[in-house]
Formats: structure tokens, sequence, C-alpha cells
């Protein structure tokens, strides 16, 4: 990529400032889950920022106006500076969230992030089931590790909150998930089918459940959110794949998420640094100039860059056209409409995937997301 350009000062005014700050604080990860939303070439990336650099961000999006921030990665715990990232988002005031697979937590950890004045922890299990939960983390002490941390985050007064990833080999587990998470006492569970981005695109046919199974799990949840409403919120996350409108991705390109990668690149989301777009580093660019000028921010702002069927649709209001990451990836060009929307020409790439998903005729091993994978990907 060429270094970007900026296009000069845009009356701030007019664009919010960016209220969510995502802190990928690196690609490295101890797990290798098949969907990761991490950059295939994730190896590749080197140079991660510094602490002085990760304490200068924070500060930075603090001044612009951010109030919370993610914790994530890869795996974050990673970083032996996490405590001191936490400690720093507590004095400038930020809500603080550690997005965490749970493998490298330990008591003392979690004593010193909380200390550090950490506000939140969300602990990610891969299934109900040891046996698959490992395989799928690519890990054999990945399931208890997560139990054991499960019951430290609850002793140091977190709230209990679980993220599992659904996919079509875990997803008819959902009773037994969400009886796993009634016994860990979890406050709150995001059931989130995978989204198809990085890993999880390329593992797509092989990951996307069918309409039946997706109805079965819609409705189990649904009795267990009748069941525990007092005790137990369930957020289900369905695959957009299955709508006929598109998502409004990141409430709207560039509107409130700034994500910082872990070798400083800014980004509009998690998934941008694969579109063909010059995106500014926060080692040479202030994040203020990055949120307000950069030319990769100003892109999809507003709706002057849409074209048919988005311009005249009266819900592009409410869906921004879309996710462009998603257009990018299946139309390839993130000019277009997302191709969810059954308005989108490109409709028809989605409706091919959801026939495969149904046959279940994809017998394509899944490629893990570890180093060696993502070296081999990167050079064929
Ligand atoms: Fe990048 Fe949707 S994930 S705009």
């Amino acid at each position: 990529m060429s270094s970007p350009v900026l296009s000069g000062p845009v009356a701030p005014k007019r664009i919010g400032p960016p209220l969510w700050l995502l802190a990928e604080l690196t690609y490295r990860c101890p797990l290798q889950c098949p969907y990761c939303s991490n950059p295939i070439e994730f190896a590749q990336i080197k140079d991660e920022l510094d602490t002085e650099q990760w304490l200068q961000v924070l500060r930075q999006g603090r001044k612009l106006g951010a109030a919370q921030l993610g914790l994530s990665g890869g795996e974050p715990l990673l970083r032996q500076d996490l405590e001191d990232l936490a400690g720093e988002a507590r004095s400038l005031g930020y809500y603080s969230n550690l997005i965490t697979s749970g493998m490298g937590l330990s008591r003392e950890r979690v004593a010193a992030l909380k200390t550090a004045g950490l506000d939140h922890i969300q602990l990610s299990f891969q299934d109900s089931d040891k046996e698959l939960n490992d395989q799928i983390a690519g890990s054999h002490k990945a399931f208890d590790k997560k139990l054991a941390m499960a019951q430290v985050v609850k002793e140091f007064d977190y709230p209990m909150v679980i993220n599992f990833v659904l996919h079509r080999h875990n997803i008819d587990h959902i009773e037994s998930i969400l009886e796993l998470c009634v016994q860990i006492g979890a406050n709150y569970v995001e059931l989130a089918n995978v989204q198809y981005y990085g890993w999880g695109l390329h593992n797509r046919a092989s990951l996307m459940p069918s309409k039946e199974q997706l109805r079965h799990a819609e409705e189990v949840t649904q009795r267990y959110r009748k069941q525990y409403q007092q005790k137990m919120q369930l957020i289900f996350v369905v695959p957009d794949y299955y709508e006929t409108r598109p998502k409004g991705c990141m409430n709207g390109w560039g509107s409130l998420f700034l994500t910082v990668a872990p070798d400083g690149l800014a980004l509009p989301c998690h998934s941008a640094r694969d579109l063909p777009i010059a995106f500014p580093n926060v080692k040479d660019t202030p994040l203020k100039d990055i949120w307000y000028g950069s030319d990769g921010f100003n892109q999809y702002r507003g709706d002057a860059w849409m074209a048919e069927p988005c311009r005249s649709c009266p819900e592009k209001g409410d869906d921004f056209g879309g996710c462009r990451c998603q257009a990018y990836h299946l139309t390839g060009s993130a000019d277009n409409a997302d191709p969810v929307c059954d308005k989108s020409s490109h409709h028809h790439l989605i409706q091919s995937a959801v026939a495969q998903a149904q046959s279940h005729n994809d017998v394509r091993p899944l490629l893990f997301r570890n180093v060696k994978n993502s070296r081999q990907m990167a050079e064929s």
C-alpha cells in the first residue's frame, strides 16, 4: 500500500467523535479458531506498537471523545503491559472491556487488572463439549482453563459475560451451551453466529449452518430467555447471509468506531485492512487527523459515494449500504451495495452460499488460524 493521503480538514462539526475505540493489541494468539476475523496474513504483520505508543493512542482517543475502550487481539493477555494500559484507561475515564479467550489469564492477573481499574471482561468459549471446544480452539487445555477462569472472573465481582461463536459444528449444542452458561452463572451471553471475514470467510463453506439449524437455535434461545429473563441476558446474533437487508455495519463507516490494529494502522472497522485503501498509521499521524481528515475514513462517510440501488433507497439511512468489507470481498468492489441486500444485483452470491450450506455437502477441512497456515496462504 502507498502512504495515505490526508484530504485536509473536514469541518469536525459534521462528523461526530469516535465513541468506541478498539485497541487490537496483538495478532498473536495461543488458539487457532478457524472463524477468527483477524486478517489471513496476520503472520506477516510485524512491528506491534510498544507501550508508550499505545498509551498515546489511548490519550489521543479519549481527547477525541472516545468513551468505550475495547482491548482485544489476537489474545490481548499476551501483552505483558495490559495492566498498564488498563490503568491508563481508568485514569483517562474510559469504560474498558477486555475481550479474551482466557488463555494467559490467572488469579494474579485478574487481581492486577481489577486493581488497575478494568471494568469488564468478556470470556469466549468454543463449545459446551470439552472435546469440540478444544478441537476448534486448537488446544487441549482450552476448555478446562476457560472454566477455571470463569470462576476467577466471577470471584472478582466482574459481571459474567460469555461469548460463544456459533457455526454448523456447534449450533446444535445450543441447549447444552445455555446450560453451561447457567452453571457458570453468566449474566450476559452473546451467541454470535460466525461473521464471514478473515479466516471465517475462508472457511465459510464448512462453517455456515443451515436454516433449520438456525431456527432450532433461535427457538431454544427464546425458551431460555423466558426462563432466565431476570438472571441471564441472551443476545443472539444471526448470520447476515440469512437476511434480505444488510446490517448497518459499524453504525456507518467512520461514524462511531475507530480500530487501531497491532501495527498502528487505523481502521474504521477490524476488517478494513483488506480493502485497497491506504489507511493511515498512528505511528506517524495524530488520531484527530486520522479521524477527521484521512481519505480512508472519509471514503464511505455520508451517502455521496453510493451508487444504485443504495442511492435512491429509502432505507439507506438505516443500513448505510451495509458492510463495505463484505461488498469488497464478495463483489470485488467496496463501492457496491452489500450483496446481503436483495436489491443488489450481486445478491445471488449470498443465495448460492446459503444453498451450499443447506446441502451440507461441503466436506472441505477447516483451515485453522495459525502462523504456519497464515504464511502458506500469504505465499500462495
Ligand atoms: Fe468493515 Fe463491515 S466489517 S465495514
